[in-house]
């Protein structure tokens, strides 16, 4: 019978799924599984169903002999060493698109929720300061009509795109490859990044994280911003240099940031970010609907039984190099 190791319970009725098929030891715990009790699961495992939380590395691989699908929960794969995997024959599974429009919704939320203050709002009514309308209280940014500037047009950004449009806003884009099918279809407009950064209103990140996108937003960056420009983060936290960020919201070098992910993730309670009142941040729950996080888990348990089957998988990040 071949052994499954899946890193945290999931939702909806795929433990159910998996179990018929093989010996399933799933990690318990509310909190990521210790690197050391994976590195002792592993080491006779034929599949690993893990979250982004797990870092699957070249020294955890070596422990893995028999390992042949690595299927994560997420869509993005920057916590797995996908070369090394490929190396050994080990293919990956992720989730894409399943996620695109609950992350698109997210993005959008934070980009109004930042450029109309609405959690500065909030404390304002908590606190009890609220006593009187006032014509200038709190202003924020318009979002309606604004220029929006998105940095990585992959599939959610071209959601996030879509909705932008939607508000009647004007959408720039930069990406490594120019788009222009999507140009054609929606009618967004390529911008190297200085000059996206330049230009938009609202700037939201929803590229993967690689080495040429680590901290491609840091001082430089946030400088050729607009005093009056939000900076959205869906995609992953160190694509974004938070002292470079903290810097610039406190010293009104830009308007506001929303933040979904966070450099280092968790971010520490004493983050001097979060004290800044201009700067949101959630718990990376770009995902987190009752839908999405069950489509990604049923997606997550298609992948790994595909693969361990030797079946072409749903959506494999690396079959194509393996061969497979
Ligand atoms: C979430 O961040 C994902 O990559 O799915
Ligand atoms: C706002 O509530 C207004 O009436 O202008």
């Amino acid at each position: 019978m071949q052994r499954i190791v899946v890193t945290r319970r999931l939702p909806g009725d795929a433990h159910e799924r998996i179990r018929g098929s093989a010996d399933v030891r799933v990690w318990p715990d509310d909190r990521p599984i210790p690197r050391d009790v994976l590195e002792q699961q592993v080491a006779d495992a034929d599949g690993l169903l893990c979250m982004l939380t797990d870092r699957i590395d070249a020294p955890l691989l070596e422990r893995a002999p028999s390992l042949q699908v690595v299927s994560t929960m997420a869509v993005g794969t920057d916590n797995i060493d996908v070369d090394a995997c490929t190396e050994r024959g080990i293919r990956v599974g992720n989730t894409p698109d399943v996620l695109n429009g609950a992350t698109a919704d997210m993005a959008i939320a934070l980009l109004l929720a930042a450029a109309r203050r609405i959690p500065e709002g909030m404390t304002y009514v908590r606190e009890g300061r609220w006593r009187r309308w006032e014509p200038e209280l709190l202003l924020g940014a318009e979002v309606h009509g604004s220029t929006l500037g998105i940095v990585g047009m992959g599939r959610i950004g071209t959601e996030i795109a879509r909705r932008g449009l939607g508000f009647g806003m004007r959408v720039l884009y930069h990406n490594r490859h120019r788009r222009p099918e999507i140009e054609a279809q929606l009618g967004t407009l390529y911008r190297s990044l200085d000059e996206l950064l330049a230009e938009s209103d609202h700037v939201v990140l929803s590229c993967p994280l690689t080495e040429e996108t680590y901290h491609l937003i840091d001082a430089q960056a946030l400088d050729r911003m607009q005093p009056t420009a939000t900076l959205i983060n869906i995609a992953r936290g160190p694509i974004v240099d938070p002292r470079a960020l903290e810097h610039a919201l406190r010293t009104g070098q830009i308007f506001a940031a929303a933040l979904d992910v966070t450099e280092p993730e968790p971010i520490p309670a004493d983050d001097p970010l979060l004290a800044l009142p201009n700067c949101l941040i959630v718990p990376h729950l770009g995902s987190a609907t009752l839908q999405t996080r069950k489509a990604m888990a049923d997606l997550a348990v298609d992948n790994l039984l595909a693969g361990l089957r030797g079946e072409p998988m749903p959506a494999c990040v690396n079959c194509h190099l393996i061969g497979r």
